[in-house]
């Protein structure tokens, strides 16, 4: 049976490229759009690559609403994944206003024309930070958000509260969020993966800058919390697990196989890593040894937050199944590849 068509904003940044290359390999139809305003061209290139096709695709940016309608006109598609976003933490909280204006007037385009052309599926990447410093872990779907801590996690906030309202009003209208964890690793190819412009807020891409030598050391956040030693406890979840978990999603929705209109999903693998693990299993993993300072804890840090994953696990049938070893290694070998190393 044909599968239907999809609509990705944001199909050129690190997890939309990867869910790209899922969709298609999975039998979707893809649309891909995106305004290169935190991506690259060559992103289209290496999932094109990788697919050994041309795709879809077409330079528009979401929060020009006429252009965005263009989109719907010549494209049929049931379903949007919306990455189109910024998620620099630190720059939301200097500049709230570029977080509001382009992460909530995107989405609110998307979801004025999803209802106008009678599109019925809307997936929206969320995030953990939702859940703020947990006082239980792991997290459920049921664990209560705390209040946003920045812009751009309130920005999260908001447009799950927006879609789980939209739902709840539109008779034809069905909303997943998906609250990533840490997503981390490349596409094995090395032909896509995470692009920081400037220096990286992310672990693992200062990691792989720093065993490059673009960085001269790492530096850890903190090593006097309350954990087993000290540092921060993360889920990282491979990208390839992470853009899966929208193919499961998609089934869902297309399928008719939802349970209620709008439904959340936990997407981590359910294991707390530590920072200085992931830098010790980041140099055993690759060879080689990174030069590390402990330094201060990052103000808005949270001690620890990992996944339970029961409910994606049985209701998406979907299980973060790649290893971390690997993961380390995809990542390392993207920024071997970036740097022609
Ligand atoms: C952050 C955001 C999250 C967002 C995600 C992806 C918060 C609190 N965090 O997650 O919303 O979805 O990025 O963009 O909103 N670390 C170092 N040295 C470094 C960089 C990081 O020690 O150079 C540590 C941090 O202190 C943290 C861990 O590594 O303990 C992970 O940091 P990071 O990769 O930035 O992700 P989060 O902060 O967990």
């Amino acid at each position: 049976m044909k599968k239907d068509t999809v609509l990705v904003s944001g199909g050129a940044g690190y997890i939309g490229s990867h869910t790209t290359v899922a969709l298609i390999e999975a039998g979707y139809d893809v649309v891909v759009i995106d305004n290169f305003s935190n991506s690259e061209p060559s992103a289209i290139e290496g999932v094109e690559k990788i697919l050994g096709r041309k795709i879809t695709f077409e330079q528009v940016d979401t929060c020009d609403k006429e252009a965005l309608r263009g989109v719907f006109e010549r494209h049929e598609f049931s379903t949007v994944i919306h990455f189109a976003a910024f998620k620099a933490v630190g720059e939301s909280m200097t500049e709230p206003l570029k977080y509001y204006q382009n992460n909530l007037v995107s989405y609110m385009n998307v979801l004025e024309l999803m209802k106008e052309f009678k599109r019925p599926n809307v997936l929206f990447s969320s995030s953990a930070t939702v859940y703020g410093e947990a006082e239980v872990l792991p997290v459920t779907e049921q664990t209560p958000r705390q209040p946003a801590t920045s812009p751009y996690g309130n920005t999260k906030q908001m447009a799950e509260d927006i879609l789980r309202d939209c739902c709840a009003a539109y008779p034809d209208f069905y909303g997943i969020a998906l609250r990533y964890f840490n997503p981390v690793g490349a596409h094995p190819s090395a032909l896509i993966g995470e692009l920081p412009r400037g220096v990286p807020n992310n672990l693992v891409p200062f990691i792989t800058q720093t065993a490059a030598g673009v960085r001269e050391c790492l530096s850890v956040f903190g090593n006097d919390y309350d954990t087993p030693d000290g540092s921060c406890l993360r889920d990282f979840i491979d990208v390839l697990d992470l853009a899966k978990a929208h193919v499961a999603a998609v089934d869902r929705m297309t399928q008719h196989k939802m349970d209620a209109k709008y439904e959340i999903f936990n997407i981590g693998t359910g294991r707390p890593v530590s920072v200085l693990e992931l830098i010790t299993r980041f140099e055993k993993a690759n060879g080689l040894k990174l030069p590390y300072k402990i330094v201060g804890r990052r103000s808005g840090d949270v001690p620890a937050v990992w996944a339970d994953t029961t409910l994606a696990n049985k209701v998406l049938g979907w299980k973060a199944e790649r290893d971390l070893d690997d993961t380390l290694r995809s990542a390392w070998a993207w920024e071997k590849h970036l740097r022609n190393l």
